[in-house]
């Protein structure tokens, strides 16, 4: 890092002989230790990285851009204000006792989970999060290499969630061209070249995936299409990974329910919000929630191109997208 940017305690200086391009219309990326950022994001990153202190009880979102982890940043807080988890008052039994936990009508998922770099520390990059009471629950887009060394080293929890790369090209297209304007086909060959936010997709996956595999304890490891099949086995197992397992079974429904892409979709806050960080209007998080839109997209030969170069990469990999 030290031949790439300075710190002072304020400001971050990004190095002017970093990698740069200009793609997806009209976007500057910066490529910096094999990844690339949109410009405003690079300094947040590193600022992130060199000032946030983990704890042990926090619970960290991984994952690279739209790959469902708004479903996530709404079923992450439910899980863990749940009452009748078995690390919650342990018995169960108070379900209807008091008022259920639906943050969701006044607030978007992304309020609930809020992102190190694209929100706290390009806000203020020596922001200070000792105050924010534990569990503490935060997401990232930062590559694994990338991750702050105390969320490595500490007992805090990473879950991570990915997607088949051909959803997260056309979901990504879809969501930035709310705000820019790119052909397909030119957003197509940055994407597969690796040139977005926070990519190289695959790049992005595999560190996590790796990481996975030796410390299963430490990240788990999620699939959007498996959250699309099997919403209320994956939110089991997403509970007791983070040791709040759900007893209920009602529970489990009425939370899959919650957290739901018809429901959260319709909540007026979604309908017609906007993010206050990024710009975004709440909507775009909400496109059409399906597994295989790509379809709908993309000819048979970009399939067959973006499949190659998931082949490749993740071949000997032991994972599959
Ligand atoms: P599509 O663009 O394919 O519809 P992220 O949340 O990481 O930004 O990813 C966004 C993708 O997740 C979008 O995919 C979005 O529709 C989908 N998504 C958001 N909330 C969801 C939910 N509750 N259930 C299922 N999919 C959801």
């Amino acid at each position: 890092m030290e031949s790439s940017s300075s710190s002072s305690s304020s400001t971050f200086q990004i190095d002017a002989r970093l990698p740069k391009e200009i793609s997806w219309g009209t976007i500057e990326f910066l490529q910096w230790e094999g990844f690339w950022y949109a410009k405003p994001h690079l300094a947040a990153v590193m600022a992130a990285r060199s000032h946030f202190k983990a704890r042990d009880e926090d619970v960290i979102l991984a994952s690279s851009m739209k790959t469902g982890s708004t479903w996530l940043k709404a079923i992450i807080p439910c899980i863990i204000n749940s009452k009748t988890s078995a690390a919650g008052d342990g018995n169960g039994d108070n379900i209807d006792e008091e008022e259920d936990y639906d943050p969701f009508v006044e607030h978007h998922p992304n309020d609930l989970m809020p992102a190190l770099e694209t929100q706290i520390f390009r806000q203020d990059p020596n922001a200070d999060l000792s105050g924010m009471p534990s569990p503490r629950l935060l997401r990232t887009h930062m590559p694994y290499s990338i991750l702050p060394e105390s969320i490595k080293d500490s007992a805090c929890k990473i879950v991570y969630i990915t997607r088949d790369p051909k959803d997260v090209f056309v979901s990504l297209w879809h969501f930035l061209n709310t705000r820019i304007s790119c052909p397909l086909h030119e957003a197509f060959e940055s994407f597969c070249n690796g040139v977005h936010p926070f990519g190289p997709f695959h790049d992005h996956v595999l560190g996590y995936w790796k990481e996975s595999l030796k410390r299963p304890e430490k990240i788990l490891f999620l699939k959007y299409e498996e959250l699309k099949s099997d919403p209320t086995g994956q939110v089991r197992k997403l509970a007791s990974f983070l040791g709040r397992p759900l007893v209920q079974v009602d529970e489990v429904d009425k939370l899959v329910w919650k957290c739901s892409f018809e429901r959260l979709k319709n909540l007026e806050i979604n309908r017609t919000g906007v993010d206050p960080h990024l710009g975004f209007t709440y909507k775009s998080y909400f496109r059409v929630g399906l597994v295989g839109d790509w379809k709908n997209h993309l000819s048979a030969e970009m399939r067959k191109h973006l499949d190659k170069i998931t082949q490749t990469k993740l071949e000997g990999s032991g994972l599959e997208l």
